[in-house]
């Protein structure tokens, strides 16, 4: 019998860090994303911007401001202009309690340079972030994907989930490679709910759905349960909320505390 990949599972439970153990160090660097593989996160969560030169980053805004000492919108920028910028003493300022001062002066990394740093041993939880601004970004993806082996027949199904707000850059990964498994996230402004055929479309493509967390309750989980689907809620960060979900039945959670994740579940 085909065996299951054990984070494709419905039964094996996802931690994924989200934007790395991001509660911890900077969002997005490679120090977030090794604290999120040594407090036992099954997936590092990367968030991809596109540069001026269509280089993909790992970056949640689609401006540098916020993470980075640099302002000015992404696109606007080539990848050796970012990589001038500081993307960890903006941590230090707004969490002193965890700052650090090797956090200062750290670089923005390349998703290529997130793959080398933690290799095909680790998960990758990848979403194209505002793809209508750079339009190639999924083709940019899946050739990156494809260049370190982690697509394929012979490659475990459960090494790269892409995410997105967007069906549309969702469907164009399955075009050119249906074998990546996709999960579509949704926002939600008020209670959430799904109908029969909302399902069956997000099922003609993804594996899963991910949505705020506050917005489900326990009959919202066990629709998606109940038709095929993974639910991985965001974000997650108290250990009461992660019991909650927890406990109506959901397949995976993003936190920016994956320590805490794995403690609530060590103990379950
Ligand atoms: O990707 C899941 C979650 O991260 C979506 O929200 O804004 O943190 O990327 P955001
Ligand atoms: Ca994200």
């Amino acid at each position: 019998a085909e065996t299951i990949e054990p984070s494709l599972n419905p039964n094996k439970i996802m931690n994924v860090a989200h934007r790395g153990a991001s509660g911890y160090a900077p969002e997005h660097t490679i120090p977030a994303y090794g604290l999120g593989q040594q407090m036992k996160g099954d997936y590092i969560e990367i968030d991809l911007q596109m540069t001026k030169d269509g280089e993909l980053i790992a970056m949640h805004d689609e401006t540098l401001d916020r993470t980075t000492n640099g302002t000015g919108n992404v696109k606007d920028f080539t990848l050796a202009e970012i990589k001038q910028l500081d993307a960890g003493s903006w941590f230090n300022e707004k969490y002193p309690e965890y700052a650090k001062p090797e956090y200062a002066g750290l670089k923005v990394p390349t998703l290529q340079e997130v793959i080398e740093t933690f290799g095909t041993g680790a998960r990758y939880y990848i979403e194209t972030k505002s793809p209508e601004v750079y339009p190639g970004m999924e083709e940019k993806l899946v050739e990156i994907l494809n260049e370190y082996n982690l697509t394929g027949k012979n490659v475990p199904s459960s090494k790269v989930i892409v995410q997105s707000f967007s069906a549309d850059s969702l469907k164009i990964v399955h075009e050119m490679d249906p074998t990546i498994p996709l999960v579509q996230l949704l926002w939600y402004d008020q209670p959430a709910t799904l109908t029969d055929e909302e399902l069956e479309e997000y099922k003609s493509y993804s594996i899963g759905l991910g949505m705020n967390y506050g917005a489900i309750d326990e009959a919202y989980v066990q629709k998606v349960r109940d038709s095929g689907l993974l639910i991985h809620p965001y974000t997650v960060n108290e250990t009461a909320d992660m019991e909650k979900l927890l406990d109506w039945g959901v397949t995976g959670m993003f936190t920016n505390f994956p320590d805490r994740l794995q403690e609530v579940l060590q103990k379950r």
